[in-house]
């Protein structure tokens, strides 16, 4: 069925509307067809005509390279059509891969275009979008799109009626994988890029910084996770290279706005003309609105951060992020060591009825508590005890769901402990340094910066080793040695955690007012939960 060979994209497109079991949900599962909630696309085409330059009697070309039923453009052009400068003609282009609903794409456009107090002419056609004529890079005033929430393995084989058929897909898609991946080298992701599924929306803002002109504006819709995940790092850097943030909006999942989608969405207006103006990122979060700016300062800090753009946070969280973000991080300790013990893999078969090493896996911990609800043994005579098991180490839960209330959750534990990989292990030789970082890892400091960096739903030794620690004096070690120590022994003593706060606070040498704003932001009531 699939001439894989010639002509990959256009196997592509017919295949991605024609070639699997199309039910409605693999329909949207294979391109990507959530549609833009009016709420979203309002605001960003409001933040577009604040930063576009409309000259009377002037020619836009405007695209919607993923133009679904058009909503887009007819919303950018009924704006347009009550500005006070009018321009004399609006070109329109929209592409979609989708037959059918490029039809209702032309007649929402056209209906939009009626009245309007300027020509409008209209270009719609099925193609795909990725593989359009690279001539056209570089020549639209304006881009406003969304485009395909996919990644190229969305199907699974459920959705074929036969096997043949599903390695076809996969044949195919391996192909236009390919096919990407040599023509947008700026998406490149991590290490494993090219090799698994490929993110298309990753392509699609690619495409459309491409599309626009020196001069021009692309106000896009994208899933949160283009904002501070590692695999879109460097696409992030190509796009701060070349355009300027003038604003980035988030909206969580809990706000329900996609319909079919349980999924943060983001939208960006990017400015090919450079200008001082700071930028700003909103979040509108279910109960507040929240914003900062996107100043000097924060470039600074975002520089060194993989050019991350926390969102949910607002002005004061910024700044403390930015100034907490200038200190030495954890993995730059020389005396403290993160790792692992024993991999989990078949672990029954390890274990024992009674030996001198009790096995710890991660849901046994919490914030300085091992409980004994279940005793498990490492059976030595059939695997060699790790040497950190022989001393005292500090451990954390590895798993941790980004939905969870508190990310990081560490104890300490006795030699003749041997640790699961579902928790990250820490040593250190002085044991006051090690009680030491105990109380930092379970403080509400550094869960609040923790939190900038955990995007997935691991606590990974890597992720923690970015985070910021300080360097402590002999007498706030001494201090907050005694302070964990009580803790250990009755971990629901408030006074205590109370203070152990305080002493981390001190050791970042933040003011009770910066304390304040960490604590607020990471209170289990009412804080936001990254969904990435
Ligand atoms: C997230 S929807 C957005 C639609 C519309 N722009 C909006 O904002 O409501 C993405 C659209 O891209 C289309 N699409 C998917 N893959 C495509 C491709 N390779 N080329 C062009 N359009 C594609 C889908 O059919 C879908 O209509």
């Amino acid at each position: 069925m699939l001439e894989v060979e010639s002509g990959v994209s256009r196997d592509y497109c017919a295949f991605m509307t024609s070639g699997f079991d199309c039910t409605p949900r693999n329909r949207s599962k294979a391109i990507g067809q959530f549609l833009t909630p009016k709420q979203v696309y309002d605001a960003m085409i409001g933040d577009i005509m604040q930063n576009f330059d409309l000259r009377q009697d002037s020619v836009i070309n405007v695209i919607d390279p993923f133009c679904g039923d058009g909503r887009l453009i007819a919303a950018f052009l009924t704006v347009l059509a009550t500005a006070n400068n009018h321009p004399k003609e609006v070109v329109v282009t929209a592409w979609d891969i989708d037959e059918a609903i490029i039809n209702a794409a032309t007649e929402t456009i056209c209906e939009a275009a009626t009245d309007a107090p300027f020509e409008v002419v209209v270009n719609t056609q099925v193609m795909d979008a990725f593989d359009c004529d690279q001539a056209l890079y570089g020549s639209f005033d304006i881009c406003v799109t969304n485009p395909p929430w996919s990644s190229t393995k969305s199907l699974k084989a459920n959705a074929f009626a036969t096997k043949d058929e599903y390695e076809a897909y996969q044949t195919l898609t391996n192909a236009y994988g390919r096919l990407l991946t040599e023509r947008y080298p700026e998406v490149k992701g991590g290490k494993s890029f090219g090799a698994g599924a490929l993110n298309l929306s990753r392509f699609g803002l690619a495409l459309a910084l491409r599309l626009v002109k020196e001069s021009g504006i692309c106000g896009i819709v994208m899933p949160s996770s283009l904002a501070a995940d590692t695999s879109s790092a460097v696409l992030r850097r190509s796009m701060l290279d070349h355009f300027s943030l003038r604003s980035l909006h988030y909206y969580p999942a809990e706000l329900k706005l996609f319909a079919g989608a349980d999924q943060a969405a983001i939208y960006l207006v990017l400015d090919a003309n450079r200008n001082d103006k700071p930028g700003r990122v909103v979040s509108h979060l279910k109960s507040k609105t929240v914003d900062y700016a996107l100043d000097d300062h924060f470039w600074n800090y975002s520089l060194t951060n993989g050019w991350i753009i926390p969102v949910g946070y607002k002005e004061e969280e910024i700044r403390l992020i930015e100034k907490l973000s200038l200190m030495p991080t954890l993995g730059s300790c020389g005396d403290i060591t993160l790792g692992r013990e024993v991999d989990e893999t078949r672990i029954s078969e390890r274990l024992c009825d009674r030996s001198p090493y009790r096995f710890v896996k991660g849901f046994m911990v919490t914030c300085y508590r091992l409980s004994d609800n279940e005793k498990w043994y490492y059976d030595d005579s059939k695997s060699p005890i790790p040497p950190s098991a022989m001393s005292e180490k500090v451990v954390w839960r590895d798993v941790s769901r980004v939905s969870q209330k508190k990310r990081v959750k560490a104890t300490l534990l006795s030699s003749g402990h041997v640790a699961g990989n579902s928790l990250g292990v820490a040593t250190c030789t002085d044991p006051k340094k090690l009680r030491a970082l105990l109380g930092v890892l379970n403080s509400s400091v550094f869960e609040f910066m923790a939190r900038t960096v955990l995007t997935t739903n691991h606590v990974s030794s890597g992720m923690l080793k970015r985070v910021p620690y300080p360097n402590l004096s002999d007498d706030l070690l001494e201090k907050m040695s005694v302070v964990v120590d009580e803790i250990l022994a009755d971990p629901s003593d408030s006074s205590m955690l109370a203070l152990i706060d305080d002493l981390v606070a001190e050791a970042y040498d933040l003011s009770p007012d910066e304390l304040g704003v960490a604590q607020e932001a990471v209170n289990p009531d009412g804080q936001l939960v990254m969904e990435l």
